[in-house]
């Protein structure tokens, strides 16, 4: 059996239905050229039939990628299967990627089929996906709770009908590893056809196995792992691929597989994204949290002082996480700067871009003595892959007591070139500050969710804010960073009211 395991990397579809992760047209391009250069074998863009925005994504990640295939997601009919394929053919490499769901709970209060219509459709879908697209992904929504042997004859049907890929997703994070692995093992056995595909597995982790289902999966003989950066994903999330890869590479002994992931490039791809979307990496992460090689006990120290792999079973250097001795401050130059943005992989700016972001560290260093690594990517993911806004702070000024007195924020705001200046009141300054905000924009979104993350140690450290605003039934996150947390946080919100207006539109197309 070939040992090549292909990872299909799901962050910008399945990852990005993770509450709060929505990410900009430049966030998405930013991240898919990271993830080609982590070396995953297929990126699913997005889902293009979903809404305007998501078609308009995932056509310029298929117009940009150059080397990996670029996949978008389908409902198991014409119309969705044709939308995807606008959105993809420009790919050099392109997948329509379809799903039908298959278990009798899906078929009968979701699709209100049976099993024999929902073949027949399965049929009637792939060969119409077949007819446009070279490489079909069929997916057995539901498959953990599936028939077995209705899923050897959905196979069989998608196969002989075209997909060259069929995968076999634990949607709803039901599976334990032994009854998955006998599942895959299974459907590969007795289909007919299974020397025509590629078995893919797509765990998700509502019982906290997903990562442990797909390592069973692929000692079972599938041969695709399907997975997103941190695991980040619907629910409890998707299956982390930093966690399969390195799994597959440090146990090598036991598994022999392989993958094309450049592992080196792991912790930069799991960090931007944690960039992009807001939200820090938990310490004790698997493989990228802060704390995932830092050895606190005296005896682990002693052990690793003597010899590194008596508490060590990876170099924290083989996922790329490295120390770069170039110090950043007031006086460093545009080629110090420059050096710096390599080392991170932020080397590929347009010289308009590197201006933006070298007047930017400058400033930062003029409110902030040591620039660390993790300030130069909050700018440049801040300052560079932000669409244009509609509203921009232009100043706050707020103040807070201890008495029983309400906080005042005074502000001024730029709405569409012409700037209104508001002051008002709230329980404290950030309340305040949203107040006024809203009552400038004439509108009164819910704050769903707020919070505050020192980028760095030290009390001049950036805040970092998340804001996600709830408003008619649509939802928007908000991200700001600055070293003054009022400002990081009226940013935030006003960065979410940004992305709420932009959706508002995507909704009315
Ligand atoms: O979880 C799931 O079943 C999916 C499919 C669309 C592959 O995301
Ligand atoms: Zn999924």
């Amino acid at each position: 059996m070939d040992n090549k395991v292909y990872i299909f990397d799901t962050t910008l579809r399945d990852g990005e239905q993770s509450p709060g992760a929505t990410m900009n047209l430049h966030e998405k391009l930013r991240l898919a050229e990271q993830l080609e250069k982590l070396g995953v074998d297929c990126i699913e863009a997005g889902f293009p039939a979903s809404s305007q925005g998501d078609f308009e994504s995932v056509k310029a990640i298929a117009e940009q990628i150059q080397n990996c295939q670029v996949a978008g997601l389908a409902r198991c009919m014409e119309k969705d299967i044709e939308r995807t394929w606008e959105a993809i053919k420009n790919a050099n490499h392109p997948r329509i990627h379809t799903f039908l769901a298959t278990s009798p709970i899906h078929m009968q209060y979701k699709l209100r089929k049976e099993p024999d219509e929902v073949l027949a459709m399965i049929e009637k879908g792939v060969k119409f996906a077949k007819s446009l697209c070279p490489v079909i992904e069929f997916s057995a929504e539901d498959a953990s709770r599936s028939d077995k042997d209705f899923l050897v004859k959905v196979a069989t049907v998608a196969i002989n009908a075209g997909a060259s890929v069929i995968n076999l997703p634990d949607t709803v994070g039901y599976a334990i590893p032994s009854d998955y692995a006998n599942l895959i093992e299974y459907v590969i056995k007795n289909c007919p056809v299974a020397d025509k595909a590629i078995f893919s597995v797509h765990c998700h982790d509502d019982l906290g196995l997903s990562v442990s289902n797909t390592i069973a999966a692929l000692k079972a003989g599938a041969r695709q792992a399907e997975v997103t950066l941190c695991g980040i994903g619907e629910r409890a999330g998707n299956t982390a691929l930093e966690e399969v890869v390195m799994a597959l590479n440090v146990r090598k002994d036991l598994f022999q597989l392989e993958t094309n992931i450049i592992k080196e490039q792991l912790f930069p791809a799991c960090r931007l994204l944690s960039m992009i979307i807001g939200k820090p990496i938990p310490a004790n992460k698997a493989i990228i949290g802060g704390n995932a090689f830092a050895h606190e006990s005296g005896i682990h120290q002693d052990g690793m002082l003597k010899n590194r792999e008596t508490y060590e079973i990876m170099t924290p250097q083989s996922i790329g996480r490295t120390s770069s001795d170039i110090v950043i401050g007031k006086h460093s130059g545009r080629n110090a700067i420059r050096n710096k943005l390599d080392s991170l992989n932020m080397g590929n700016l347009s010289e308009e871009q590197f201006e933006i972001v070298f007047n930017a560290i400058k400033a930062l260093a003029d409110k902030k003595k040591t620039i660390h690594d993790e300030d130069i990517e909050a700018l440049v993911v801040g300052e560079v892959y932000r669409q244009p806004d509609i509203y921009k702070l232009i100043s706050i000024a707020v103040q807070s007591s201890t008495d029983n007195m309400p906080a005042t924020a005074a502000i001024a705001l730029e709405v569409k070139g012409e700037i209104i200046r508001k002051a008002g009141f709230g329980v404290g300054p950030i309340d305040a500050a949203f107040n006024v905000i809203a009552e400038i924009l004439g509108r009164s979104p819910e704050v769903e969710r707020y919070a505050v993350n020192a980028i760095t140690g030290g009390t001049d450290a950036q805040g970092e804010v998340t804001v996600t605003l709830v408003e008619h039934g649509l939802s928007s996150t908000g991200r700001a960073s600055h070293p003054d947390i009022i400002t990081s946080s009226a940013k935030a919100y006003i960065d979410a009211m940004n992305r709420l207006v932009r959706k508002e539109k995507d909704e009315r197309f």
